[in-house]
Formats: C-alpha cells, structure tokens, sequence
C-alpha cells in the first residue's frame, strides 16, 4: 500500500497561543481517515493546513512523496468540501461545477461528460440546469462534492460537510460518500465531531485531543480498545470505576484482574456496558453487587443502572428479553466481561 498523504511533525500555533502540535499521520491511497475530536480540538487547523490556506510554523506536508509546504492552496494537488457549500448562486448547477475544467482548459465535449458523469456519481443526474437556490441543502452539498470529485484530487478533504444536515439526511449522505469512494478510490480526510459519523465512515480515525494526536486507529480498535482514559471517555458509553493496583493485580473489591500495563496505585477501570452482566447469582463465585435504579428501555435493548453497594453507579446494556426479568429495586450481582485499566490521571 502506498502512502498518498504525509503529516510529519506539524505544528501551527496562533497567535493566541492555540493550535496544534506535533502532528504526524500517514494515509494511504484509497483510504478515509478521520479527525475525530471535540470543538476547539484543532481539526480544521490540520485539514486548511494539508489544503495550504494555513501556513504551519514548522513540519512537512507531502503528497505522492512531494512536499507541497511551499506552495499556495491552488497548486496542490487536493479539494476541500466545506461545511457551507460555497457554490454560486447565480451559476447554474452546471457552470458551477464547469468553472474548474474550464480553467484547467479542458475541451467542451469532455467538460459536459465528465459533469454529466459527476452528477450521476452524487446521485443528481441532469441537474445541470438547476440553480443552487432550487437545491435542497443536501442536493447543494452533494452538486459542491462532485465539484470536488472533477478536479480529480489526489487528496480530497472535507471539513464537517454534513453537519449542517439533519439526522437522516446525514446518514445517506455518509453511505454515499463510502460508495463514492469505493467507485472512486480517492484518498480523504474527513472532519468530523460526530463519532458514530467516524466510527461508521471511516477505514482509520485520528482521535484529536487539544491539539494534539491521542490515537490513530480503525474504528473497532478505537472502540475495543481506547489507549487513553481520553478516548475510553470519549469514544461510546463507558462506566469508570476506581481501582487500586494491589499484589500485581488489579482489584475492585473482589474482583481482581492481571495487571497487564504494569500501572500502580489508584486506577481507573473502564467498562462497557455491553460488558457489564446482571444475574440472580454471584459470576463465577465472586462478584459486586448492588441494587437496580432504572430500566431504560431504548427500542431493541435496555440501558439499567444499579446503584453499586461501594462503587458508585454502573450502567448495563440488556437484551429486551433479559430486561424482562428484571425491576427496579431488586438486588443484583454484577459481573464483567472485559475491563480496561488506565492511571489515575489525564
Ligand atoms: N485564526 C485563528 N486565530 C486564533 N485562534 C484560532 C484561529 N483559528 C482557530 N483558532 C483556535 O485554535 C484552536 C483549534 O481550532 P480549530 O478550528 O482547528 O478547531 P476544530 O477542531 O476544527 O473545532 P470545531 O469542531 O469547532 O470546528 C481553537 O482553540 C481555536 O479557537
Ligand atoms: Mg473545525
């Protein structure tokens, strides 16, 4: 596999003193890597920087092996897709999508197939005479895509481009993207806030951090196995619960696990709650136990919570048929079937 797209060491920092540092990620050809992070994290600072509207303070950007660090945002070989679509709305669908080619001097004949050939790809064959302003949002996000998609980048970066669309849109929009790319084999790099939008869209995601990187990993490894207690916190629902490093195990009240990252002290032990077991009798002899709060019932499965009788609180997914044998008030012995343990602090 080869690498489309290298990060090695960035670092831009505004004048404020924010931004972004120590940035070194690699993408392959044909892959969709994400950056996943909360606001203010400096997602768009790393993307505007690969698309050279942002100047780094230092590092290399390269592209197909050539660095691009010095030249401006028209010469690189990458298209951006913003979250405001950005077409023009006197143009028709067809002008709009036109301008780039034309500039790149390509012939008449080709321009109107390979447009034709564009809005096929994002799903509005013949729109071509249409106006932005007779578009719906998506129908506009998908026309400012496919002006992406023809200038044939060979890096193409998209910056939050469905948050302005609403739950169902977004989610066509997701599994149109992935086919796209499938059809396409481009290489991109998406921006999101969302993580069920990264967990589901992405071969890889970057977990950003106050402006730095956390972990690079594809989705289910982020999910299975957060390597800090950031992204345990982040990624999904988790329960935490305090732990003490004791003999070389790991234990909370009786149950005690191998030590495996070698920690000491106070930890912390996060669980899923897929992972956490509800039963009349104690798991495997040993156990905690505790008293049912709540049953949440949430379509297909159901969230409980049980009040711990030392750990604090701990919400456990069950099945709508296992819920069934269960009420609010009643005792309970609580198991797990995975855990993960992290040190004590940020
Ligand atoms: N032009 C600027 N001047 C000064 N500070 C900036 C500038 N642009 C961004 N910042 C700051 O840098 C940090 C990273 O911003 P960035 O826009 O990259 O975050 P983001 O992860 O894209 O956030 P969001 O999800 O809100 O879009 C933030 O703290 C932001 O306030
Ligand atoms: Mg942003």
């Amino acid at each position: 596999m080869s690498i489309q797209l290298a990060v090695r060491g960035m670092t831009k920092r505004y004048k404020t003193g924010e931004g972004v540092s120590g940035i070194n990620l690699e993408v392959n050809k044909g892959e969709l890597v994400t950056l996943l992070g909360p606001s203010g994290c400096g997602k768009t600072t790393v993307l505007r920087s690969i698309g050279g509207f942002l100047e780094p303070d230092s590092g290399d950007i390269l592209i197909e092996g050539q660095s691009v660090i010095k030249l401006p945002p028209e010469k690189r070989p990458t298209s951006m897709v913003f979250q405001s679509y950005n077409l023009w709305p006197h143009m028709s669908v067809f002008d709009n999508l036109a301008f780039g080619l034309k500039i790149r001097r390509m012939p008449k004949a080709d321009i109107k197939s390979a447009v034709a050939d564009a809005l096929r790809l994002v799903r509005l064959p013949g729109a071509e005479k249409k106006y932005p302003g007779q578009l719906s949002g998506g129908q506009q996000q998908r026309v400012a895509l496919a002006r992406s998609l023809l200038l044939k980048p060979a890096v193409l970066l998209l910056d939050e481009p469905f948050s302005a669309l609403d739950a169902k849109l977004r989610h066509e929009m997701r599994e149109e993207l992935r086919e796209i790319q499938t059809q396409t084999g481009l290489t991109m790099v998406f921006v999101t806030h969302d993580q069920e939008e990264a967990l589901s869209l992405s071969d890889r995601i970057v977990v950003m951090n106050h402006g730095h990187i956390e972990q690079i990993a594809q989705p289910q490894h982020i999910y299975n196995e957060p390597e800090t207690l950031y992204v345990a916190e982040f990624i999904g629902k988790m329960n935490f619960l305090e732990g003490v490093v004791d003999e070389e195990r790991i234990r909370v009240g009786p149950l005690a696990w191998p030590n495996t990252k070698r920690l000491s002290g106070q930890v912390k032990v996060a669980v899923r709650p897929e992972d956490v077991s509800l039963g009349k009798e104690p798991f495997q002899g040993q156990g905690l136990t505790g008293t049912i709060k709540q049953i949440m019932i949430l379509g297909h499965y159901a969230e409980v919570s049980v009040e711990l009788d030392k750990h604090g609180v701990i919400r456990s997914f069950q099945s709508k048929e296992a819920v069934q044998l269960l009420k609010a008030g009643q005792k309970v012995h609580v198991g797990f079937a995975a855990m993960i343990a992290y040190p004590n602090k940020r």
